[in-house]
C-alpha cells in the first residue's frame, strides 16, 4: 500500500531529493553518502516500517533538509493510518452487515466476499479472494448476470436457487464511482453482488398458500354435503325416514364445520398470544380428572376402559384452560383411534425440573414413517377414516403449539395394531405457595 498513488509518488520525491544531496556529496558521519542513507530509509519504509527517518547531522546536512523529508514521512504516516483506519472501519461494517456482499473488480475477480455472503453462497472468503467469478459461482445465472454487469454496467435482480433448496435473492450492480474512472477497454465495471437468503420466507410463503388450500379443502367437502342434502330437501318429494337421516347428516356437516373454525380460531389465538401467556401453578391431576369427567361419556359408550397412574401429584407452570385442552385433544384422539374394548391410559413421570405425560392407548396405532407427521396441521395418516369419524386434523397442532409455548416438549412412540403413547413434557413448579417462578410473563421460547 505504501508503493502506491500519493505515497509511492512521496517516496519518488524523496529519493530524488536525497539523489540531489548525493550529488552535492553531502556525507553522513559514518563516511556514507547522504543520499543512501536517504535510500536505505525509502527502503524501510517501503518495506513497511513506519518509524524509519532521516537522521539530521550537524555540520553535515542542513537540519531543516532532514527536517522537511521526516515532516514529509511523518504526513504520510498520519495519511497511511487514516486510510487503515477507514480501510477497519468499512471492514467492521462489512462484517456486521446482514445482506450478503461480493465485490468482483473490473477484471472480473473476486476481491472481498463479507461473511454473511460466504455463508449464503458457501463459500470460503479468502480461498475466493483473487480468483474469476465464474471459478468461485458455479451458478450459470448469476456468472451471465455479473457477466453482463461487468461489460455493460446494467444491473440485475433475481431469485436463485442452490443445492440444499436454498433460495436467495441476488442484486447484482455495478458500482458507480469505481466504474466510471475505468481507463481502458480491457476494464469491464466493478461490480458489487448483494445476496439474501430467502429460503425461510419462501417457506413461510408455501405453508401459508398450503393452509389456505386446506383450509378450503376441508370447508369444502361438509359444505358440499350440506347444499347437496339441502337440495335433494328443497326439490324432491321425499320420505319422512329418508328426510331424517338427511337433516342428521346437514347436521353432522355442520357441526364438523363450527369444530373445523373453532379449532381455526384456537390455533390463530394461540399465535397472537404467544408473546404474552400467562403461567400459573397448575395441579396436573386436576386438569387429568376434568378432561376425564368431560370425556366419561364416550369412553363408557365405547365400551373403553381408562387407567389412570401417577407418581404422585405434581404442579406444573401453564394455564390450566390451555393444558385442559391438550389432555381433551389427546384423550379424544386416544379414544377415537381405539376400538371398542381397548384401554386407555394417563401417566406421568416426575423429573426434578419437569414432568412427562403419556396419553396412552390400545389402537389402531401408527406406521413408523407417518408419527414424525401427525403433529403438522391437517395431517391424517388416513384421511378419509380420519374424516369420517368427525377428525379435521388440528387437533395434535394445537396440541404441540401450547405445549412449545409452554418450554415443553411432545412426542410419540406407537406399533401398529397395538396402539399409541402421546407423551408431552412441562415445566414443574416446585414450590406453588410461591408464586415468583409461576407467575408473570413468560418469554415464548
Ligand atoms: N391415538 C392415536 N392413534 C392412532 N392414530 C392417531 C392417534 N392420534 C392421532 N392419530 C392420527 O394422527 C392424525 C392427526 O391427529 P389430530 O388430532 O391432529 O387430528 P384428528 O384427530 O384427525 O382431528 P381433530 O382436529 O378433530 O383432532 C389423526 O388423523 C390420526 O390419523
Ligand atoms: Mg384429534
Amino acid at each position: 500500500m505504501m508503493g502506491n498513488g500519493p505515497v509511492g509518488f512521496a517516496l519518488g520525491l524523496l529519493t530524488a531529493a536525497g539523489g540531489m544531496l548525493g550529488y552535492w556529496g553531502i556525507r553522513t558521519r559514518r563516511g556514507r553518502l547522504f543520499w543512501e542513507h536517504v535510500r536505505d530509509v525509502v527502503t524501510r519504509v517501503r518495506q513497511g516500517d513506519r518509524q524509519a527517518r532521516v537522521l539530521s547531522y550537524a555540520g553535515e546536512v542542513r537540519p531543516d533538509v532532514a527536517q522537511m523529508l521526516n515532516d514529509m514521512l511523518d504526513a504520510l504516516e498520519d495519511q497511511v493510518n487514516r486510510q487503515s483506519e477507514e480501510q477497519r472501519l468499512l471492514q467492521y461494517v462489512l462484517n456486521a452487515m446482514t445482506t450478503g456482499v461480493v465485490y468482483v473488480d473490473a477484471f472480473g475477480n473476486v476481491q472481498m466476499l463479507n461473511p454473511v455472503a460466504a455463508r449464503i453462497l458457501r463459500k470460503d472468503a479468502d480461498e475466493a479472494r483473487g480468483r474469476p467469478y465464474w471459478e468461485v459461482f458455479p451458478d450459470y445465472a448469476l456468472n451471465a448476470a455479473i457477466c453482463r454487469t461487468l461489460l455493460i454496467g446494467s444491473p440485475w435482480r433475481n431469485e436463485i436457487r442452490l443445492p440444499g433448496d436454498v433460495v436467495v435473492d441476488v442484486h447484482v450492480i455495478r458500482l458507480e464511482d469505481a466504474g466510471a474512472s475505468r481507463d481502458t477497454w480491457q476494464e469491464g465495471f466493478h461490480v458489487l453482488v448483494l445476496c439474501n437468503d430467502v429460503t425461510q420466507w419462501h417457506r413461510m410463503a408455501r405453508m401459508r398458500s398450503d393452509f389456505i388450500a386446506n383450509v378450503s379443502h376441508e370447508l369444502k367437502t361438509p359444505i358440499t354435503a350440506i347444499r347437496g342434502f339441502a337440495e335433494t330437501l328443497v326439490g324432491e318429494d321425499v320420505d319422512e325416514s329418508t328426510r331424517d337421516s338427511f337433516l342428521q347428516v346437514i347436521y353432522e356437516e355442520s357441526l364438523r364445520m363450527s369444530r373445523l373454525v373453532e379449532d381455526l380460531l384456537t390455533l390463530s389465538r394461540l399465535e397472537t398470544q404467544e408473546m404474552h401467556l400467562e403461567w400459573h401453578p397448575v395441579q396436573l391431576s386436576a386438569v387429568v380428572e376434568m378432561a376425564v369427567d368431560r370425556l366419561q361419556p364416550q369412553l363408557q359408550a365405547r365400551h373403553l376402559t381408562l387407567r389412570v397412574q401417577s407418581e404422585g401429584d405434581v404442579t406444573v407452570c401453564g394455564d390450566e384452560d390451555k393444558l385442559l385442552q391438550v389432555m381433551l385433544n389427546l384423550l379424544t384422539n386416544a379414544m377415537r383411534y381405539t376400538p371398542p374394548g381397548g384401554c386407555v391410559s394417563v401417566t406421568w413421570e416426575t423429573f426434578p425440573d419437569q414432568v412427562k405425560v403419556h396419553v396412552a392407548d390400545t389402537g389402531i396405532g401408527i406406521p413408523e414413517e407417518e408419527q414424525k407427521r401427525v403433529f403438522e396441521r391437517f395431517y391424517r395418516v388416513n384421511a378419509d377414516r380420519s374424516r369420517a369419524s368427525g377428525g379435521t386434523g388440528l387437533g395434535l397442532a394445537i396440541v404441540k403449539h401450547i405445549v412449545r409455548s409452554y418450554g415443553g416438549e411432545v412426542g410419540v412412540r406407537s406399533r401398529v395394531g397395538f396402539g399409541s403413547d402421546f407423551w408431552f413434557t412441562l415445566q414443574r413448579c416446585k414450590d406453588p405457595a410461591s408464586s415468583d417462578t409461576a407467575s408473570g410473563h413468560a418469554v415464548a421460547p
